[in-house]
């Protein structure tokens, strides 16, 4: 078969900050960069091939059912009325860090179904999109949890009301807030992560999280920054999981006195981040982390983002993507 422009299709995925403080697993945000882009074609080799994968220092698995953005795709075949009379080539552009909190895995399976979806004519919609490219999430950390690759293929800030049956809401995005991201360099499994974490929780524990979550949302939604503030506690997570990442309580306090409504974990970490309600501010945090991270002779990477509104999408032809 030979290969025309026409039969192989680019798509951008972006990061995402999962949990969102206090809500674990069930809230997300996307940001604007960085981000993954896949690139799907049809090919004479049956099945689903994995043929390159870039910025991944060889570390991610090749063969596609232990592949993220592979095993997306052959859920998203596995659901089609037919299976097509082609193979599936798929080549990986990884542009964001391996193990980052930053929602890396996710966003290579949710570029992965959405560049599949469009080579075959769009027969699926966002919400089966959502389940494929979840399917490909268990192949990284094991365990499914929508938070990622929902806020990656919806955009914005998305909310898992229910992980199954999967129910997944978009939520009100004030202007304004824009994310600082600060990816410090180190390496954290999620799988481990997830791991360290107690399997029950106290009663009195959880009624403060649970205030705090629905205090998030309705801060969302009343455009409320200072509601927002108050509610992103986290009171289960994050005391478990920042004893990994050197300096947080330092960040944490620093961040919050220069003006952050809300400093955490970004995902599993090591990724920490501050939302804010200026880019002024966001700034100026920026600063002082690098700064601190360089006591604990930490080099980092930081992005700065309003929240993505716009999430996964197909490259056009001649469109630079972020
Ligand atoms: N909600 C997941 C966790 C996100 O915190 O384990 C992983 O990126």
């Amino acid at each position: 078969m030979s290969i025309k422009k026409s039969d192989t299709v680019k798509a951008f995925a972006p990061a995402s900050v999962a949990n969102v403080s206090c809500g674990f697993d069930v809230l997300a945000l996307a940001i604007n960069e960085p981000g993954d882009i896949v690139e799907v074609s049809k090919s004479d080799k049956p099945g689903v091939s994995i043929d390159e994968i870039t910025g991944d220092d060889g570390l991610l698995p090749r063969e596609p059912i232990k592949n993220t953005a592979g095993r997306a795709a052959l859920a998203l075949i596995a659901n089609l009325d037919e299976e097509p009379d082609f193979g599936i080539s798929i080549r990986i552009h990884k542009m964001m860090p391996l193990g980052s909190g930053m929602g890396s895995s996710a966003a290579s399976s949710v570029a992965a179904v959405v560049a599949l979806n469009r080579l075959l004519g769009d027969p699926f919609s966002k919400m089966d999109l959502l389940n494929f490219a979840l399917e490909g999430e268990l192949a990284a950390s094991g365990s499914p949890h929508a938070d990622n690759v929902s806020a990656s293929l919806l955009g914005g800030f998305t909310l898992i009301r229910s992980q199954n049956p999967l129910d997944v809401v978009q939520l009100h995005v004030p202007d304004g807030l824009v994310i600082a991201v600060f990816h410090p360099h180190l390496s954290i499994s999620t799988k481990n992560t997830r791991l360290i974490l107690r399997k029950s929780v106290q009663m009195s524990q959880a009624v403060k999280q649970w205030g705090n979550v629905g205090g998030l949302i309705a801060g969302l939604y009343t455009e409320d920054f200072d509601l927002i503030s108050r509610s992103m506690e986290d009171h289960i997570v994050e005391p478990a999981r920042s004893i990994l990442i050197p300096g947080f309580d330092e960040m944490k306090e620093y961040a919050l006195k220069a003006g952050a409504l809300g400093f955490s974990i970004s995902g599993a970490g090591p990724s920490v981040f501050a939302l804010c309600r200026s880019e002024e501010i966001a700034r100026t945090i920026q600063n002082d982390i690098v700064k601190i991270l360089d006591t604990y002779n930490l080099q980092v990477d930081t992005y700065v983002s309003p929240v993505n509104r716009k999430g996964s999408y197909v490259i056009e032809e001649g469109e630079d993507p972020v």
